[in-house]
């Protein structure tokens, strides 16, 4: 199997073939989102919602990252594994960001590293490249920032914020970032965005005119209960099945039926 690179990825925008990405965070479930041929999987910081039940992206450290992102890359035998920074792991100064983007390099050998924010995190976008490692950037709704959004609405509606988003864009291609994910904003501006870059884009709630589309796995699989926004297309209702399987098992276990003659030495 041919690995996908940043280089194939950058060929796929050329040729118009959309990029399709996937989040992973453990073994099992990447094998399957690999063998069956999703492009690119990102071991993002949502596993503090999905994975270890947190309100928010903020409180996963490094090191829960580093074992969620080991367990990926076990797993991925064709797709780019790129991995988020944490929040409070590359804020600080561009030393820290680098030695933080060092750290999910070596530890998990992940092929990438995502960080949230445009020209402010510029120094430390600058010093991983040039380190030599692959920077996906991610603008719009960027989730570490929920506390000065207040609220998870579509952002850069307004037109000072979406002149920010597209300066942003254009600077993040210029350091060198191989890709951009763009989260939560109106598809005219994803467009233009996209039109703009010779880079990829990756939406999730940025419309259909990305290069590529991102959704959270166990969303998609419908593994969250209840979570239903507009941007989500659902295509399987797992919580459901596994629920009606769990209580099968129980009722087996209950009725004495499980195990059965042959089911036993
Ligand atoms: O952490 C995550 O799942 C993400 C995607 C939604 C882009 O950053
Ligand atoms: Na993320």
């Amino acid at each position: 199997i041919k690995r996908v690179t940043t280089f194939s990825l950058q060929e796929m925008k050329q040729k118009g073939e959309r990029i399709a990405m996937l989040t992973a965070y453990d073994y099992s479930m990447a094998t399957i989102l690999d063998d069956a041929g999703v492009d690119v999987l990102l071991v993002g910081d949502s596993a503090s919602n999905v994975m270890a039940g947190h309100e928010t992206t903020l409180p996963i450290t490094l090191d829960q990252m580093i074992y969620h992102a080991a367990s990926v890359v076990r797993a991925a035998k064709r797709a780019f594994v790129v991995v988020d920074l944490p929040f409070g792991s590359y804020q600080g100064n561009s030393k820290e960001a680098l030695s933080s983007a060092i750290r999910i390099m070596k530890e998990a050998g992940a092929h990438g590293v995502k960080l949230e924010g445009g020209i402010e995190i510029m120094d430390s976008v600058q010093r991983i490249i040039t380190a030599g490692i692959p920077v996906m950037g991610h603008l719009g709704l960027t989730p570490q920032s929920i506390y000065k959004f207040g609220t998870y609405t579509v952002r850069a509606k307004e037109e000072a914020e979406a002149n920010k988003l597209r300066t942003d864009a254009l600077a993040l291609q210029e350091a060198g970032c191989f890709a951009i994910v763009m989260e939560k904003i109106p598809a005219q501006l994803g467009k233009d965005v996209t039109e703009s870059l010779d880079i990829p884009t990756i939406g999730i709630g940025a419309g259909g005119y990305c290069d590529g589309q991102v959704l959270v796995v166990n969303d998609m699989l419908g593994l969250t209960k209840g979570f239903r926004p507009r941007f989500l297309r659902q295509y399987l209702n797992l919580y459901e099945e596994i629920k009606g399987a769990t209580a099968g098992y129980i009722a087996d276990v209950k009725s004495n039926d499980f195990p059965n003659e042959k089911e036993q030495y």
